[in-house]
């Protein structure tokens, strides 16, 4: 089955790998700012960002991008003049979608750096607000930089400077929670007026200061009735479950960036550690130039040229540290790698079914290029078991599914 490459949606994903202070809980590619940062710094980062933009036009194959979401890291961080100049070269050399999304996580604690209308101007039109709790123990013991105040003033000043979509991180399952705090929580952001709650439960990471250093975290009935409780009041309060943890407020709609990796869309992708996933068509006949980068100052690299030209579905990712990433002259160094048929199936479905309203049959031929007969074995399999149902067009998981996701994940490694 060949890929219709301009059939498949494109997003593209940029990395801002820098914040004011570790949080103990997290292992995302993020940094503390060097203590004798200057500004330049960011002016060499959004230079290897274009850099980097450049040599991704062709992996477009005539698409225009469809969202852009700008994650970290602390993106709030780089000054507004360097978005200025991002989204100028960035226009440069895509073309955006007349009605595209324009994410930016914002940190409350580091929001003095530009009022939200500024964001605006220069094209965002969503915030993403990472709070995690209104509880000034919580915040203090996930070793957040903001406090209760500064979060609900946060979300207040984006909607007051115009932005309809903004959607609050909180976590649950925190450090001796309660139930009642957890709903606090919800109810806070609810009331701040977020149109849009990503509900994360607290998991702890390997290599991390919780993996080392274990809070105390509610036990397992706790947690269950958190989670139980906690979704009957965000449903009570006018949110929609699309996905695991994402909920959309009644004025809101589901996050299309997001939404566009659990269709198993392309996505282009900028900056330090940022991963990327496009697929290639044979009837495109597009030869794509991957540009190896000269490091500067290595007397023996050297700059070559290989190309991606077999049709396929690729996945690529980018040299993690943020020193490393702005040293390349060419480009950031970039590393290749073709999903095969056998993690085909396993990568579609690890992603989709997080998606509440299921997978239709058109989508994973479409994206994936196989017929939805190779997996009927374990479709039926599934739906006998009550994990899946399979209607007309359209597989879904239950909600006993729902619950047990990962027992359907493993049917189809
Ligand atoms: C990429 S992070 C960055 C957002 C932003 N830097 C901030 O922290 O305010 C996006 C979200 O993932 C969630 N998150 C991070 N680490 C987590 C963990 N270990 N368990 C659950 N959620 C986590 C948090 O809610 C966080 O806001
Ligand atoms: S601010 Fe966000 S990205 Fe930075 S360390 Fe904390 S959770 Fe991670």
């Amino acid at each position: 089955m060949d890929l219709q490459v301009t059939q498949i949606p494109l997003a593209l994903y940029i990395h801002i790998p820098w914040c004011v202070k570790k949080c103990p809980y997290c292992d995302f590619n993020s940094h503390e700012l060097p203590i004798d940062h200057q500004l330049s710094m960011y002016d060499d980062y959004v230079d290897a960002l274009l850099t980097d933009a450049r040599t991704q036009m062709m992996l477009t194959q005539g698409r225009q991008i469809s969202s852009i979401f700008i994650g970290g890291g602390t993106p709030s961080l780089l000054p507004i003049d360097q978005y200025q100049r991002l989204f100028d070269g960035l226009r440069d050399c895509f073309e955006f979608m007349p009605d595209i999304e324009i994410t930016m996580e914002a940190n409350p604690g580091t929001l003095e750096h530009a009022p939200f209308a500024e964001y605006l101007k220069v094209g965002i039109n969503r915030l993403s607000i990472g709070v995690q709790s209104f509880a000034d123990d919580k915040l203090q013991a996930l070793g957040r930089i903001h406090d209760p105040v500064q979060a609900i003033s946060a979300i207040k000043a984006a909607r007051a400077a115009g932005f309809n979509r903004v959607n609050v991180d909180l976590m649950h399952g925190l450090p001796q929670q309660t139930l009642t705090e957890a709903l606090y929580d919800i109810q806070t952001a609810h009331n701040a007026g977020a149109t849009h709650i990503s509900w994360y439960q607290l998991t702890i990471e390997p290599n991390t200061v919780f993996y080392r250093n274990q809070p105390i975290l509610p036990d397992e009935d706790n947690l269950a009735d958190i989670e139980q409780a906690g979704q009957t009041l965000l449903e009570q309060l006018g949110y929609h479950n699309y996905e695991v943890s994402a909920w959309a407020g009644a004025s809101d709609s589901p996050c299309r960036h997001n939404v566009n990796y659990w269709q198993f869309g392309d996505y282009l992708a900028i900056g330090a550690g940022a991963h990327g996933k496009v697929t290639i068509s044979k009837k495109q006949g597009h030869k794509i130039d991957v540009i190896e980068p000269k490091i500067s100052g290595l007397a023996d690299a050297s700059s070559h040229n290989e190309q991606v030209t077999k049709t396929g579905i690729y996945r690529f990712s980018k040299t993690r540290a943020p020193k490393d990433y702005t040293r390349y002259q060419v480009a950031p160094k970039t590393i290749w790698q073709a999903i095969d048929q056998d993690e085909l199936v396993s990568e579609f479905m690890l992603n989709a079914l997080r998606l509440h309203s299921g997978v239709s049959t058109y989508l994973f031929e479409a994206r994936t290029g196989l017929s939805i007969d190779a997996i009927a074995g374990e479709i039926k399999g599934l739906v006998s078991s009550g994990l899946l149902e399979d209607t007309d067009d359209k597989i879904q998981p239950t909600p006993l599914g729902q619950r047990y996701l990962n027992q359907i994940l493993r049917a189809f490694l």
